[in-house]
């Protein structure tokens, strides 16, 4: 079922208007009496009705059937009983320790992407619309006659190794390696794999939507530009036959029977709609005199929380640039934090540490766990030339910093792939006090 095209439209949380067949979209009111072509008209509210103007989040979609029209639900598990993707967090112990792994091994027998996700941690809950589900995903086919939708949370998919296509019912993003897409809560979706096997992250947002962050002082540009986002334009399937629709809600999947493909949308307006954006387009901002900047420099989106200035989690990046600071050791810094900081790498080496996180691995650092440069990278930079610039190129780490203690799930603590001796890599920072004579 391969969707005929990807087009895109460019603009953060713009309103959007599109249609796959000329002379779909209503002028001037969203409900006529009859819609073009024989559609149904629905709307999809990803806000309350009454969200302030700037925050509020709906689409009109004009489709072959609504999406009131499928069998009745019943509880689903890919894995046969033992669910890798889920919301029970801190069903295994939920430790102060630093904690990182091995990339995800890619499967071994046939997965798509939704049998190949597998939960690291989380905050929160989706039934009290706050906190975050970090999960991996490792997959090597294309889910084929299945669509999914997650009613828990927004999606974030940061893919590491291999592209993805995700046909939705707004229209088909491309996404590869270095790029990110957003799907939001509610909306079907069906994930190709172009390349095969795949590897990567989700961000499974169960609070307010991600938005651009302010700016501040920094200005009317700079960081992630609004123009640089994408969103697919309308794109339908007209078909029919025995499909499997899987929902995620209250953090169980749930399957029933669709006899047609729910991406059927025809043509649709508004500003609730999935899109895409090339992290080698961030706008990197950084010292030019001395020390660094906290690393909220390098948020890309933030999903605020209901306390101001603490978010229910930020999507920060750690893209390639120059370190000139002076008189600075120039590496991220030791650090505890109230937030929790869990990281990734989708490209290359992390400037913080010089081995052990490799692509497709992960680390975790928890509420006022202390991290920081390893021990290699801590002498090197203590005594590296600071007369001229350092270039930090081909890499593209990236973190989800949210405000909760992250509880990883008992399979992620008891993984194969995690690093059991990470500690280690702070071992041999030398005691090197001298206490005055
Ligand atoms: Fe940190």
């Amino acid at each position: 079922m391969a969707n005929p095209r990807s087009a895109y439209m460019t603009g953060f949380g713009n309103e959007f208007a599109t249609e796959a067949v000329p002379g779909t979209l209503p002028v001037g009111q969203n409900s006529p009496q009859r819609v073009a072509h024989g559609l149904y008209a629905e709307q999809l509210s990803a806000s309350a009705f009454t969200a302030p103007r700037g925050q509020n989040r709906r689409s009109w979609l004009y489709r072959i059937r609504p999406a009131a029209m499928h069998g009745t639900f019943a509880p689903f598990s890919a894995h046969a009983g033992v669910p890798r993707f889920h919301n029970d967090f801190g069903d295994g112990p939920v430790t102060p320790d630093q904690l990182r792994w091995d990339p995800l091994p890619l499967p071994s027998t046939p997965n798509d992407f939704l049998e190949g996700l597998y939960t690291m941690a989380g905050n929160g809950s989706p039934a009290a619309q706050q906190g975050v589900a970090i999960h991996l995903y490792a997959a090597d086919r294309d889910m084929d006659g299945r669509f999914f939708y997650d009613a828990d949370g927004e999606l974030m998919l940061v893919p590491q190794l291999g592209r993805l296509r995700i046909a939705t019912e707004l229209g088909v993003l491309d996404v590869e390696p270095q790029q990110v897409a957003v799907v939001p809560r509610g909306v079907r979706f069906r994930v190709e794999l172009p390349d095969g096997p795949s590897r990567g992250y989700v961000l499974e947002n169960f609070g307010a939507p991600l938005r651009l962050p302010d700016l501040g002082p920094i200005g009317s540009n700079g960081l992630a530009n609004p123009r640089d986002f994408e969103t697919p334009v309308a794109a339908y399937e007209d078909v029919e036959g025995d499909f499997e629709l899987v929902a995620k809600f209250q953090g169980h999947l749930w399957r029933a029977d669709i006899g047609h493909s729910p991406l059927d949308v025809v043509g649709w307006h508004g500003n609730c709609a999935p899109y895409r954006y090339d992290l080698r387009r961030f706008n990197t901002i950084g010292s030019i005199s001395f020390d660094h900047p906290d690393p909220s420099i390098f948020t890309v989106l933030t999903a605020p929380s209901d306390t101001p200035g603490t978010a229910n989690v930020d999507f920060a990046i750690f893209p390639p640039r120059w370190l000139v600071a002076q008189h600075t050791f120039r590496p991220p810094w030791f650090h505890r934090n109230v937030a929790s900081e869990f990281m990734g790498l989708v490209q290359g080496a992390y400037d913080a540490k010089a081995e052990g996180f490799m692509p497709g691995g992960a680390s975790l650092h928890n509420c006022m766990s202390g991290h920081g440069p390893d021990a290699a990278t801590f002498e090197k930079a203590s005594h590296a030339d600071l007369s001229g610039p350092d270039v930090i190129a081909d890499t593209m780490a990236f973190m989800f910093e949210t405000r909760a203690v992250l509880r990883p799930t008992a399979q992620a603590h008891e993984a194969s792939h995690r690093q059991r001796d990470y500690q280690r890599c702070w071992a041999g920072l030398k005691r090197n006090f001298v206490a005055p004579a």
